[in-house]
């Protein structure tokens, strides 16, 4: 590898840039990561990892050697070839891109005396690269290619994504920029799709928006089930085997969260809207999200009367397993619905670092799963923790006060609850209730 061993600036060590850096270095290029944040840059060079990603601390430690961190931009540039960018670009008030992170990146490589190339990993609007174009020619830097480089890793497996994806997209409109990228992505598992730079773009927002779909789809067939009697697991099952369709994305739960989704459902609607076009399936499909988590405190509400006074638990706080991610996490959505009914909070998760705000500023925290359950007038499976599944549900019963469930994500048998004396409610599924 030393030959083709390039010097790489990641801008942003988020999960994105934190993983792109390991993954590259483990290559054996050498990369350096800028940050903005102080606290972020202080950890990674004392060894530690700011965030939690499977096998990221691993790739950061036994590559140590070829990663430097810095709050400096003009360092991190200094020698690069190849410049990533990594930066979030989180909606506005009127639904738009905020790119100010990726103009002050684009502002900084006029001081990237060997770059060949700048190449965008955060998630924009398309023509973003367009006009990113006209702003490096304009500050003479016509000799940088540019690409879009969209990322498609699910959190908890980034890395795995990383070296074995479906796919690697390099959008640019430049021949020596496609073949400078192609070549830095030898030994990575996965076809290259080379295409223009809007495609690019584009590609990143219709895949997450229509793994969205796929979601909520299945959320609306679990609500029609309930009024039917019908099991959405079973459907599920039966309709994924048709490999035009496939299983992927058809379980039905509290909603989809985390950092890409809602927020890039929402861009895509915000770029159609600013074009004057109402993309109407992404409209209900938002809509539709919105409401789950909201439709489980109802039905919480009808099986126990009220919710005034009410101990509910919380099993699960990220906005799935395998991640310490509360982005956009149904969790919070559903503590701020409890608390305003009335109720009162314990909640349990293995990973979750929540903000000191409200809701969980007023939610008990409690470390393990039987605590959490101990003196609940109902719980709520939020997150598809291991632990959940490993939970002596017969032995715990007693503990709480009475033993309702709902199981949010479809994680437990309902015969088997029922039998060991809880009323399961589930997404899709009939109530199961202990035998008289
Ligand atoms: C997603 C995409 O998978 C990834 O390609 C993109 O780059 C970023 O967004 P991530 O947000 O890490 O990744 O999580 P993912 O595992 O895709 O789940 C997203 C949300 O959908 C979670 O809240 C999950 O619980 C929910 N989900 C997923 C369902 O409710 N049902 C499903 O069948 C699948």
């Amino acid at each position: 590898m030393q030959g083709s061993a390039r010097h790489i600036a990641v801008f942003g060590a988020g999960y994105i840039g934190l993983v792109t850096a390991a993954c590259f270095a483990s290559l054996g290029h050498h990369v350096t990561v800028r940050d903005i944040q102080p606290e972020r840059i202080r950890l990674l060079q004392a060894g530690d990892v700011p965030i939690y990603e499977p096998g990221l601390g691993e790739l950061l430690a036994d590559n140590k050697e070829l990663l430097t961190y810095t709050l400096d931009a003009g360092e991190a540039v200094r020698d690069a070839q190849i410049a990533y960018i990594c930066v979030d670009t989180p909606p506005t008030a009127s639904g738009d891109a905020d790119l100010s992170r990726v103009w002050s990146v684009i502002e900084s490589l006029r001081q990237a005396p060997h770059l060949a190339a700048v190449v965008v990993k955060s998630t924009v609007p398309v023509g973003t690269g367009a006009r990113i174009r006209t702003a490096l020619d304009q500050a003479g830097l016509h000799h940088v290619g540019y690409a879009s480089n969209p990322e498609f890793t699910a959190e908890g497996r980034a890395v795995t994504d990383f070296f074995h994806p479906d796919r690697i997209v390099i959008g640019t409109d430049e021949a020596a920029t496609a073949r400078l990228l192609t070549a830095l992505h030898n030994g990575i598992d996965g076809p290259v799709q080379a295409m223009d730079v809007a495609s690019a773009e584009m590609v990143k927002l219709a895949s997450n928006a229509l793994l969205a779909t796929k979601i909520t789809f299945i959320n609306e067939i679990a609500t029609v089930c309930e009024a039917t009697g019908a099991d959405v697991t079973r459907v599920a099952d039966a309709v994924g085997l048709d490999h035009r369709l496939g299983r992927h994305f058809l379980n039905a739960g509290l909603g989809y969260g985390g950092s890409c989704f809602p927020k890039d459902s929402r861009a895509l609607r915000a770029m159609a809207s600013n074009s004057g076009y109402s993309f109407q399936l992404l409209n209900a499909v938002i809509e539709v999200n919105d409401l789950q988590p909201r439709r489980a405190v109802q039905r919480l509400k009808t099986e126990l009367g009220t919710l005034r006074d009410k101990r509910i638990a919380l099993l699960g706080m990220t906005f799935k397993a395998g991640t310490d991610d509360m982005r956009e996490a149904p969790s919070t959505v559903l503590a701020s619905r409890l608390l305003a009914e009335g109720a009162a909070l314990t909640c349990w998760d293995p990973m979750a670092r929540p903000a000191d705000t409200q809701p969980w500023n007023q939610a008990e925290r409690r470390s393990t799963v039987t605590a959490a359950l101990t003196d609940a007038d109902a719980a709520i499976v939020v997150t598809e923790w291991p632990q959940l599944h490993d939970t002596e549900w017969a032995e715990a019963r007693p503990l709480m006060r009475t033993p309702v469930l709902f199981d949010g994500r479809n994680l437990l048998d309902p015969e088997a609850m029922a039998d060991a004396g809880y009323t399961l409610l589930s997404v899709g599924r009939a109530t199961a209730r202990p035998p008289r």
